[in-house]
C-alpha cells in the first residue's frame, strides 16, 4: 500500500505512523526524521536543513524532493510505503506524481488528520521524543510509564528544538499557507480520507483502519 499522512504539525502523523507501519508492514518515510538524522550526523544535508527547521520554515523543495525520490526507489519500498510530512507544498505533490508515474505506480490513499488549531500548540510543546528509537510521547496525553524514559527501549526522552512555542507558531502558519492547499489537491483526485484526529490515539488508528478497509 502506498499512503500519505497529511495534517498540521502536531496532528498525530508520527504517532499513528509508528503503529501503521507495523500493521501494514511498509517502511515509514518521514522527511522530518531524515533531516533530524542528517543534522545529528553533521552531513551536508543536515547543514542545509538546520537553519530552516530551527526557524520553522520549510527546507527548499529541490533538496526535499531529491531525498524522497532516492528513498522510494530503494528495494524495501517496492511493496509500498508510508509518507509522513511529504509532500508539503503543491510543487512537492506534483513532483511526487511525476516520480510515481515514471515508476508506473499510483497512490492508494492520502490520510488527512484533522485537529482544531487551538489544540496543536499544547500537543507540540508537551511532546517528548525518544533519543534512540524515536518513539513519541506527550507529558499529559501519552505519558511514558517512567518519567523521561522511553517505554519501548528505556532511553532518555528529549524535547525537539522546533517545539518551542515561538517556532510552533511559525510552523502552523507555514502549514496554513503552503501545505493546507494539498487537501484540495488530493480531494479532487478522489483519494483523500479525512480523519478526526481530535480523539484518543487508538480511536484515530481505528478510523484510519476503517478508511483503508481494515478492521484492527
Ligand atoms: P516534521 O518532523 O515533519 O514535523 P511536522 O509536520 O511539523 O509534524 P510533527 O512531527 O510536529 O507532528 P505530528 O503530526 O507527527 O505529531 P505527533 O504524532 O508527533 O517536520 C519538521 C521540520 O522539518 C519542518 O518544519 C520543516 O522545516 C522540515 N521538513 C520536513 N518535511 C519537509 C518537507 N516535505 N518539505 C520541507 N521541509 C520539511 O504528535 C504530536 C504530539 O501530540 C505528541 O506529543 C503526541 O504524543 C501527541 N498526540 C498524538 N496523537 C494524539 C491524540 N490523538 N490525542 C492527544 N495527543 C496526541
Ligand atoms: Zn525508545
Amino acid at each position: 500500500m502506498r499512503l500519505i499522512l497529511l495534517g498540521p504539525p502536531g496532528a498525530g502523523k508520527g504517532t499513528q505512523a509508528e503503529t501503521l507501519i507495523e500493521k501494514l508492514a511498509i517502511p515509514h518515510i518521514s522527511t522530518g526524521d531524515m533531516f533530524r538524522k542528517a543534522i545529528k550526523e553533521g552531513t551536508g544535508l543536515g547543514k542545509k536543513a538546520k537553519e530552516y527547521m530551527d526557524a520553522g520554515q520549510l527546507v527548499p523543495d529541490e533538496v526535499t524532493i531529491g531525498i524522497v525520490k532516492e528513498r522510494i526507489s530503494q528495494a524495501d519500498c517496492a511493496g509500498g510505503f508510508l509518507l509522513d510530512g511529504f509532500p508539503r507544498t503543491v510543487n512537492q505533490a506534483e513532483a511526487l506524481d511525476h516520480i510515481l508515474q515514471e515508476m508506473n505506480l499510483t497512490l492508494d490513499a492520502v490520510i488527512n488528520i484533522e485537529v482544531p488549531k487551538e489544540k496543536l500548540v499544547g500537543r507540540l510543546t508537551g511532546r517528548r521524543v525518544c533519543k534512540t528509537c524515536g518513539a513519541t510521547y506527550h507529558l499529559i496525553f501519552n505519558p511514558p510509564l517512567q518519567q523521561d524514559k522511553c517505554d519501548k527501549c528505556g532511553a532518555e526522552l528529549y524535547q525537539r528544538a522546533d517545539d518551542s512555542e515561538e517556532t510552533v507558531v511559525n510552523r502552523l502558519n507555514v502549514y496554513e499557507q503552503q501545505t493546507a492547499p494539498l487537501i484540495e489537491f488530493y480531494g479532487t483526485k478522489g483519494i483523500l480520507k479525512t480523519i478526526n484526529g481530535d480523539q484518543p490515539i487508538d480511536q484515530v488508528l481505528g478510523d484510519i483502519g476503517k478508511n483503508l478497509g481494515r478492521n484492527w
